[in-house]
């Protein structure tokens, strides 16, 4: 199989139209077998519970060329799972784990040619949504469905790759106490695009979003969770029924344990303690980790120990770690790596 003749070392994250997609409605009460396509493009009613009420959610994932030459992807169970999580909270109707995992196989060996080399810095970014396609006007759930994935192949998420970033704290909230944070629903970004606007014309690479209620307490990013790094070696990481529950995150808390011998701790994070840690990174399955250098909260900067120039010593371990853990450099936990080719 021959691979498409793009200069992967120099991708950025972006939408690159592939060959294939997969397609599968709902209609009735079920979901039909589901095919692969190579129609990019979606013709639907104008009245589509999507465009009108924003009945969708969506998952992220990667594949990955390992060393030996496999191709595969990273606890696709837990994004599966995640999917039904946000159907529920939706209203939408779950596509099963097991459908799920196997949609993502079929795409990702149709677009084989696509998945980057090993050792290109890129990976191949795969896309799973759902949307309501019957029309909707009053103000109800749609009773028809499509359940899509298509993949594309990216670099880093932030330009500037593993630079650290300089972030603020924010003004405006992406989720509300009780609300839709902790789920993967479209909604969620469209709150977070005037914020993120904003703190790009400002000049911040991102926001760091404080708990609605009070203000007082880390929750996350637009698109990722956060981990610290105490000044004595533990790894604290906030805890919150209104953030996303990060695959990157929860491994990585294994990863710090088990692998690296770190104490780890998943709690509430004062804002007022941030100050005090020696290491801040962002992390995500587009974001991987990507350490954060500055906070800037309000013009009151807080400069993390570990400077502007590169990652901190325990971030760089992590990152290593986990990312050796999905290239097949490192020994997985059992479950975590999933063969694909
Ligand atoms: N938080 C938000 C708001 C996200 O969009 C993402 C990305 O999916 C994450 C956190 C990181 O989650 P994961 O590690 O599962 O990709
Ligand atoms: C992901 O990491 O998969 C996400 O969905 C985050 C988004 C900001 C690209």
């Amino acid at each position: 199989m021959e691979k498409k003749n793009l200069d992967w070392a120099n991708l950025g994250f972006g939408y690159v139209t592939a060959d294939y997609r997969y397609v599968s409605n709902y209609k009735d009460g079920k979901w039909d077998d589901g095919e692969i396509t190579t129609d990019a493009n979606i013709t639907l009613n104008e009245c589509a519970g999507v465009f009108q009420y924003a009945q969708t959610c969506f998952e992220g994932l990667k594949a990955y060329t390992t060393e030996d030459g496999h191709i595969v992807c990273f606890r696709p169970d837990l994004n599966a799972q995640r999917m039904v999580d946000s159907c529920e909270r939706l209203k939408m109707p779950a596509f099963p784990v097991e459908r799920f995992i196997d949609a993502v196989e079929k795409t990702v060996k149709a677009n084989e040619a696509w998945v980057p080399p090993y050792g290109s810095g890129a990976t191949l970014y795969i896309r799973p949504y759902m949307i309501a396609t019957n029309p909707v006007i009053g103000v109800k759930p749609a009773t028809e469905y499509q359940f899509r994935i298509f993949v594309t192949p990216v670099g880093p998420y932030f330009k500037g790759g593993a630079k650290p970033l300089t972030i603020r704290t924010c003004d405006f909230d992406r989720a509300a106490p009780h609300g839709t944070g902790h789920i993967k629903a479209g909604l969620n970004y469209a709150m977070s695009l005037y914020a993120i606007v904003d703190a790009h014309e400002q000049g911040f690479d991102e926001n760091m979003y404080l708990d609605p209620a009070t203000r007082t307490k880390v929750e996350e990013t637009g698109g990722a969770n956060f981990i610290f790094i105490t000044k004595d070696g533990k790894f604290v990481t906030p805890k919150s029924d209104s953030i996303l529950p990060s695959i990157t995150r929860r491994s990585l808390m294994v990863v710090a344990e088990k692998y690296l011998g770190m104490t780890v701790e998943n709690r509430e994070v004062l804002f007022e303690e941030v100050k005090d840690f020696a290491e801040c990174g962002l992390c995500g399955t587009a974001a991987v980790i990507s350490p954060v250098g500055k906070i800037n909260d309000h013009g009151k900067e807080i400069c993390f120990p570990s400077g502007m120039d590169e990652m901190g010593p325990m971030t760089k371990k992590l990152y290593e770690t986990l990312t050796g853990i999905q290239m097949g450099t490192v020994e997985a936990p059992e479950g975590w790596v999933h063969t694909i080719v």
